[in-house]
């Protein structure tokens, strides 16, 4: 099948160029690395399988299943728990360098602590884990993206300034039990959506809607364990076993809708990324000065004598800052934002955040894709990639995650179109000098897309899943990006 595979992407580039006179052909540096990207809960399944316990995702789509959109839960989700080598087959079929995926936590530690270890889990782990080394797949391992032990969620979850022993530990574990082997580790994805949609929204488990204090306490919560597994790593593996350790955040990019919206789309850009991307690569160490006045004002005028915003002592400040080998990006789209409510003709939604309120517009012809709320935007890219560039002093980039859903089908022209622009706007960013080193599509196969339950699709791969063993199917976006993943070209 791979080399049928080949043949079939290889015909594709030829006939598009021999058809197209201005076909360009843009190469990938050096030792740019390809991948896909895919996280624990959302596809794994086995969800109390050899010891496995309950994390906040079972616990929420089991208790309050009308918070997904299809009722769905990730019980068996694409049960890559018994379908990992099929998953390996498919990354060789694609000719992936990196495959990045996500541990469980809860299938590691079933009583969140290290004081005992789930052997059947660590074995899972270990199975794919040799498995892609036999092909020479090179694993990218997200300590944590989002299915947090439940019984830490009782105990008041990334709110309780305790977490950042209780991850400490279960970092350590893993880096204990893995870090031969693997040499890129990513401590905590997507940060934003940890604490905000979880704590100050019912967006994500555990669907706290508690507005104007735990999304900060858990934002302090979260740097500080992310910065602590930093260090322990630096200093306790980083001598014998040589790896890079890094955090990846979610940033779309904000743009003023007019010129008088500029500091609403800066707030916008701080309030998502720079709130976790600031303390970590600015020099100040600490959240981005725009957030914390906005808060602070906000907190006033409620009669707060102190804002919101908890504060880091010095201390934390030093164990924050430069606590990243790699600036870890995972974007989709992008936004215009206005602070005015009385904008016509444009798809508003007013902010999640209260304290941001700003208005994000998205513009018709953006309507590409068949999702609520992603819209194609790669000029969105190009500036953000420059934004960090230029604001952080140029730090390496990886790309954890790109994509763009469907509702179905094994056509997707309109992803291969999403997949060539971004990929082209950032090659223009890599040419003007940003660092970027590694791409990971989003996602190897469809999966459990959380509060879209199986409704939004953005699978290289389509996975049916009213089939028993989940069987997959490459799309021909799959064709497309295997492609490119083998020849480190773009063709359009
Ligand atoms: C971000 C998250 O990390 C991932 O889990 C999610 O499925 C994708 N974006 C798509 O929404």
């Amino acid at each position: 099948f791979g080399l049928m595979f080949m043949t079939f992407c290889f015909k594709v580039s030829i006939s598009q160029c021999n058809m197209e006179p201005q076909c360009q052909v843009r190469q990938f540096p050096n030792g740019f690395s390809f991948g896909t990207s895919t996280s624990s809960y959302q596809i794994e399944g086995a969800w109390d399988a050899d010891g496995k316990t309950e994390n906040i995702w079972d616990h929420m789509t089991h208790s309050r299943p009308y918070l997904i959109r299809d009722g769905s839960t990730g019980d068996i989700a694409d049960n890559s728990y018994y379908m990992y080598k099929r998953d390996v087959e498919m990354l060789r079929e694609l000719g992936v360098d990196i495959y990045r995926f996500s541990l469980s936590w809860t299938r590691i530690l079933p009583t969140s602590f290290p004081d005992k270890i789930n052997e059947a889990g660590v074995e899972y782990y270990n199975n794919l884990i040799n498995e892609l080394l036999m092909y020479n797949i090179e694993p990218v391992v997200t300590v944590f993206h989002w299915d947090l032990p439940q019984k830490l969620q009782e105990l008041g979850g990334w709110a309780n300034p305790y977490i950042v022993e209780w991850y400490a530990d279960y970092a350590r574990t893993v880096f204990t039990l893995f870090g031969d082997r693997v040499k890129y580790w990513i401590t905590i994805n997507e940060p934003h959506q940890v604490c905000h949609y979880s704590y100050g929204n019912s967006f994500l488990a555990p669907a706290l809607d508690i507005k104007g204090v735990p999304e900060y306490l858990c934002a302090k919560n979260l740097l500080l364990a992310h910065a602590t597994a930093y260090h322990i790593y630096d200093q306790d593996f980083r001598p014998e076993q040589n790896g890079k350790i890094f955090i990846s955040c979610s940033a779309q990019w904000y743009e003023p809708l007019t010129e008088s919206d500029a500091e609403a789309a800066d707030e916008a850009n701080q309030f998502e990324w720079k709130q976790y991307s600031h303390p970590i690569f600015s020099k100040t160490g600490d959240f981005p000065p725009a957030m914390k006045k906005r808060i602070a004002a906000r907190s006033a005028e409620q009669g707060f004598f102190r804002s919101r915003l908890p504060e880091f002592t010095q201390d934390e400040i030093e164990c924050i800052r430069g606590s990243s080998d790699i600036f870890g990006l995972n974007h989709y789209f992008s936004y215009y934002v206005n602070r005015n409510d009385s904008v016509n003709g444009y798809y508003e939604s007013p902010s999640f955040n209260d304290d941001l309120s700003v208005f994000y517009t998205l513009l018709p012809e953006w309507n590409l894709g068949e999702s609520d709320y992603m819209k194609s935007v790669p000029w969105g890219f190009y500036k953000l990639l420059t934004e960090i560039r230029e604001e952080y002093g140029n730090p390496t980039v990886f790309i954890t995650e790109n994509g763009f859903p469907t509702r179905g089908g094994l056509d997707d022209d309109v992803r291969i179109t999403y997949f060539t622009e971004y990929l082209s706007a950032m090659l223009d960013a890599m040419e003007e000098g940003s660092d970027v080193r590694s791409y990971s599509a989003w996602s190897l196969m469809d999966n459990f897309e959380w509060s879209s339950g199986f409704t939004e699709k953005f699978g290289l791969y389509e996975v049916d899943h009213n089939s028993p063993l989940r069987t997959r199917t490459p799309r021909k976006s799959a064709y497309f990006m295997g492609e490119i993943f083998r020849t480190h070209k773009l063709t359009r």
